[in-house]
């Protein structure tokens, strides 16, 4: 998985419990990225900032358990990383030790070099991840787009290459038009994956309930639908709920002489 760029795209979904781990994995999946988008799709929060440690320990436990062949990245949450390289590294090496996943990823270009450098330095492989960065929503000012206009392409660009020459075997790429994702790819030796990033990257990621059609909310322009489970289990819950209030279940075959 670290050095597969240039070969065939990567896949990459999002999960945070056993089963749907398991699922993931049977389907040949390439990587499973245990999100802290996990405050948002799992624990009803309105960001990502309240996510702590010991939530993204127990969930990406659950998520390794499930999984056999997908190799695993688990996302190291809000103020694990940013106060101090010290913390980067105990933070780190927790999630590894405690979970057993094969690399954590982490928000921030340049001026997290250090921490990624670190990180790795320890032996642990490290997904960066640059563009909208959603732990700094407040900062950037919504979930919008990055890198538009000649300065903040150059930027992002700048960050791209030194969070790759700091260590960092892959980076995502959030929200970011597809040129400028493409002369990233073309320029980094890391592995790109992309969200919201277009066509040209080395590989693709989404949140699993995105492309599943799981919630009924809002969905970004960049998620392709493969399903609408949303609609499938509304029904199915209604249809319970009818069955029990006409007695049509249970039925003999679902009781015990
Ligand atoms: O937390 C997450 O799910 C992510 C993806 C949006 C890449 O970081």
């Amino acid at each position: 998985m670290l050095s597969r760029k240039g070969s065939r795209p990567i896949s990459m979904l999002t999960a945070y419990d056993c089963n749907t781990a398991r699922t993931i994995d049977e389907a040949g999946i390439d990587m499973i990225l245990v999100g802290d988008s996990l405050g948002n799709v799992m624990l009803g929060y309105e960001n990502t900032l309240a996510v702590t440690v010991d939530d993204m320990i127990h969930h990406a436990k659950a998520v390794v358990r499930g999984s056999k062949e997908a190799f695993v990245v688990v996302d190291m949450p809000f103020m694990s990383y940013q106060t101090s390289v010290e913390d980067a590294v105990r933070n780190a090496g927790r999630i590894m030790k405690d979970t057993n996943c094969q690399a954590v990823k982490l928000e921030g270009g340049a001026e997290y070099a250090d921490r990624i450098r670190a990180i790795v330095e320890a032996g642990i492989p490290v997904v960066a991840h640059i563009g909208l960065t959603p732990q700094s929503v407040n900062a950037l000012g919504g979930y919008k787009v990055q890198g538009r206009g000649d300065e903040k392409a150059a930027k992002l660009l700048a960050d791209a290459k030194a969070v790759c020459d700091a260590g960092a075997f892959a980076i995502t790429l959030e929200c970011v038009p597809e040129p400028l994702a493409k002369t990233v790819t073309e320029q980094v030796a890391a592995l790109t994956i992309g969200i919201g990033a277009g066509r040209y990257t080395d590989g693709q990621v989404l949140v699993y309930q995105d492309m599943l059609g799981y919630t009924d909310g809002f969905t970004p322009k960049f998620v392709k639908k493969y399903a609408d489970l949303h609609s499938v289990m509304l029904d199915a819950f209604r249809q319970y709920k009818e069955d029990v209030a006409n007695r049509a279940f249970p039925e003999v075959g679902q009781t015990f002489k």
